[in-house]
């Protein structure tokens, strides 16, 4: 008999054939979503209008990354949540079958190679690297080890214009105090290594930009990475004409979306140099702040952006001394809830409401230069669901959209269970993807992780 080891259990999961290897299941229990190559088998599965992701893996292995994606969830670390394990499976003929790992599937997110499939400008390249360098920040800031940083172990979410990236496989990952400069260093080294082999295979199938080459890319997130990780957590020592840098510092870690939980001051005997140190920061500053101020849960720069909008709006109205919960109420309900309303149900699954009110946004500001007059927010939402909207690909899973979703790109999978047994057709297809195109693109910042931009900044804003 099968049993479910699962601090939440859903009921539903129980009747279904688990002692059928998951490679034989029925298709009635499946979905096909882009999921990106694997060794073991993986398979996503349905039961009501949930989704879970179910990896066939051999005991201890299960156990050990249903724990630890545990741990990863309660020190609130980007990651997939864990469901449960289930062991003890028999086939009909007698054999033993590995236990299943199942994680609740992380709606709106994208293999990298769903985005690769349909061509991606190489400042999306560094974006998704951004991201990348931001969650193996985070992982290493809670202390935990990852072991095999990859880009087929991460998922990405889009937010605002940059990327949310989320780990997917901790099967490798350790969990310590605190980790060694050598132990980042290790997985820095398997970030190297994989993420060469990743895009030169990207580069192999034509799906990597010309302008950007392997080599290249891999150095840019040791750079990224350091720069980002020194900016969290080293010392900076300076005198006491310049005090101004304790809040430079709080500030230059708010703008990368990190809060100073315990920043560590010190001054010497005679008080005339001063030297301080972040001992504790947290991922989520503007989310957090959304969260408590309008009950919206998003990523980090979804959340910067709704917040500018909210700040914008309470000068507009003229009330930036009132109490910042009612202003956020107010905004909330004349603001945001009309642009979503705006969306068609049948929209609803292209994109998440955060993303959708940031891109309308954009749209606004972008179609009002054109038209030189402001343009009214809901009628821009409207305009954006046509122009918009209605040509991007569906990034949800609804039960009405899920025959669209095996097509990864506009390439047919030979079997749209297992990516990794390839594309049906073997010719390439035209690079046509809406959210690429350059024509409707705003004027593009620097990634929000560019801490030397952030430094450059220092005299002006920090
Ligand atoms: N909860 C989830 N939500 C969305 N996608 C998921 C989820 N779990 C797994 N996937 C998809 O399935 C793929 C394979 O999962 P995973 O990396 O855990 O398998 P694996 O066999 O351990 O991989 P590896 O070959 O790296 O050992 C992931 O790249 C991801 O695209
Ligand atoms: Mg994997």
């Amino acid at each position: 008999m099968p049993r479910f080891l699962s601090a939440k259990p859903d009921a539903r999961l129980i009747p279904l054939p688990w002692n059928t290897p998951l490679e034989h299941w029925p298709l009635e229990h499946l979905v096909a979503l882009p999921r990106g190559i694997s060794r073991h088998v993986v398979r996503f599965i349905k039961v009501g209008e949930e989704i879970y992701a179910a990896k066939e893996v051999v005991e201890h292995s299960a156990i050990a990354e249903y724990r630890l994606l545990h741990d990863l969830k309660r020190l609130q670390t980007p990651a997939v949540e864990p469901v449960g394990v289930v062991t003890g499976r028999v086939a009909e003929d007698g054999q033993a079958l590995d236990p299943v790992l199942i994680t609740r599937h992380l709606q709106f997110s994208l293999p990298y190679r769903s985005l690769f499939s349909v061509g991606v400008r190489p400042d999306t390249v560094t974006r998704l690297l951004d991201a990348m360098v931001v969650l193996l920040a985070k992982l290493h800031l809670v202390g935990f080890l990852w072991g095999d940083v990859s880009l087929s172990n991460t998922l990405f979410r889009r937010d605002a214009g940059e990327f949310a990236a989320y780990l997917v496989d901790a099967e490798t990952g350790e969990l310590h105090e605190t980790l060694s400069d050598g132990q980042r260093e290790h997985d820095l080294e398997i970030a190297r290594v994989n993420l060469f082999g990743e895009f030169s295979d990207l580069e192999a199938g034509g799906m990597l930009d010309t302008a950007l080459d392997p080599a290249t890319l891999v150095e840019t997130i040791e750079t990224r990475y350091q720069e980002l990780w020194s900016e969290l957590t080293e010392p900076e020592e300076f005198d006491d004409s310049q005090l101004s840098r304790i809040e430079g510092r709080v500030r230059r870690l708010n703008a990368l979306g990190f809060d100073v939980a315990e920043l560590d001051i010190t001054t010497d005997i005679d008080g005339t140099t001063i030297r301080i140190q972040p001992k504790v920061v947290d991922a989520g500053h503007h989310s957090r702040r959304l969260l408590r101020l309008t009950g919206l849960d998003t990523e980090e720069n979804q959340a910067r952006r709704l917040l500018n909008d909210l700040d914008t709006y309470s000068a507009r109205t003229g009330q930036q001394n009132m109490d910042e919960a009612v202003v956020a109420h107010q905004w909330l309900t004349h603001s945001f809830e009309p642009v979503i309303e705006a969306v068609p149900e049948s929209l609803r699954s292209k994109l998440e409401p955060a993303q959708v009110f940031h891109e309308v946004l954009e749209y606004r500001w972008y179609r009002s230069e054109e038209a030189g007059r402001e343009i009214p927010l809901v009628e821009a939402a409207h305009m954006y669901v046509n122009d918009v909207l209605h040509n991007l690909p569906d990034e949800a899973v609804s039960s009405e959209n899920l025959e669209l979703i095996p097509d990864q790109g506009h390439r047919r999978l030979q079997n749209p269970y297992d990516p990794g047994q390839g594309f049906a057709d073997e010719q390439e297809m035209p690079i046509d993807d809406p959210w690429e195109a350059d024509a409707e693109a705003p004027p593009q910042t620097l990634g929000f992780a560019d801490i030397a931009a952030l430094r450059a900044k220092a005299g002006k804003k920090f």
